[in-house]
C-alpha cells in the first residue's frame, strides 16, 4: 500500500507526530508498505487564492508553483491518508489547512446531491479507494465540544474518516509523565498493526486511544502548578 502521512505540526518535535510514528510502526511492521511523510512546515504552501484556475485547467493542479502540486500527485497515488495534527483554536493548523484548501484541484466544479441531503463536488478521478486517518493531538484534557468543529470539517471533507483525537498530549514531552505516555505510544502502536489488516479501526481501540492519561482535574492541576499558578 501507499501511504501519505500529512504532519501538520509546525513543530519539529510534534508530540502528535510522537503518536503517529508508533502508529506508522505497527502499520509497516512487516515493512511491506511504502510512505511517504510530509512535514508540512518544512514545504512552502501559499494559500489558495481563490481563482479556481484549477477548474480551468482540470489536471489536477493548483495553478500556484510551488509544493502543493508534488502533494497532489501523491495523494492521488495514495491508498491511505493520515492527516496528522495538533488542534489549533479547535480545527487545523493554518499551515495545513492551507493544504486542504488547495486539493480543491481534485475535484470538479459540477456538484452532486447525496441521499442524506449532503452536497459535494464530483471527483475528478474515484478517490473513494482512498482510506482517510485523522490523528489530532490536543492541550487541553478531555471536554465535550472541544473537538465538534474539527470533527464535522474532516467528516464532510474525508466522508466519515477514521478519527483519533487525543486529550493532554504535551505529557508526551514531559519525561516525568513517560509512565503514563509510553503505554499510550504501545497502544498506538497496536492500533496500526490493527489498521493494516483492516483499513479502519474498531470503536473499542478508538476509544483506548482517546482515553486521557491522567484525570483531567490533576492534568489541570499540573498544567497550572507548570504556570505558576
Ligand atoms: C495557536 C494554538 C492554538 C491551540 N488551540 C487549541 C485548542 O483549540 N484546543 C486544545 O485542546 N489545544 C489547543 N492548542 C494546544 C495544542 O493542540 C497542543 O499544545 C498540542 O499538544 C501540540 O501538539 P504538537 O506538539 O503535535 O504540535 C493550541 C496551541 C496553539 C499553539
Amino acid at each position: 500500500m501507499k501511504i501519505l502521512v500529512l504532519n501538520g505540526s509546525p513543530k519539529k518535535k510534534s508530540d502528535t507526530f510522537r503518536l503517529t510514528e508508533a502508529f506508522l510502526k505497527g502499520l509497516n511492521r512487516k515493512g511491506e508498505h511504502e510512505i511517504n511523510i510530509v512535514h508540512v512546515r518544512e514545504k512552502q504552501i501559499a494559500p489558495c487564492k481563490g481563482c479556481f484556475g484549477c477548474w480551468q485547467k482540470m489536471d489536477g493542479h493548483c495553478v500556484i508553483r510551488d509544493d502543493q502540486n508534488a502533494i497532489l500527485d501523491l495523494y492521488r497515488d495514495a491508498d491511505v491518508i493520515i492527516w496528522s495534527f495538533p488542534l489549533y483554536c479547535y480545527a487545523m493548523p493554518s499551515q495545513l489547512k492551507a493544504v486542504l484548501d488547495r486539493t480543491i484541484p481534485l475535484v470538479k466544479m459540477a456538484m452532486r446531491m447525496e441521499e442524506d441531503g449532503t452536497v459535494r463536488h464530483e471527483d475528478l478521478a474515484d478517490f473513494s479507494r482512498i482510506h482517510t486517518l485523522v490523528i489530532c493531538g490536543c492541550g487541553f484534557p478531555n471536554w465535550d465540544g472541544n473537538f465538534d468543529g474539527l470533527k464535522k470539517t474532516c467528516e464532510v471533507c474525508f466522508c466519515g474518516p477514521d478519527m483519533v483525537c487525543v486529550p493532554e498530549t504535551p505529557l508526551l514531552n514531559v519525561p516525568e509523565a513517560a509512565i503514563v505516555a509510553d503505554p499510550l505510544l504501545q497502544k498506538f502502536e497496536s492500533a496500526g498493526e490493527e489498521y493494516a489488516a483492516a483499513l479502519t479501526l474498531s470503536p473499542e481501540t478508538v476509544a483506548a486511544l482517546e482515553t486521557p492519561m491522567i484525570p483531567k482535574e490533576e492534568y489541570i492541576r499540573q498544567v497550572n502548578a507548570g504556570a505558576g499558578k
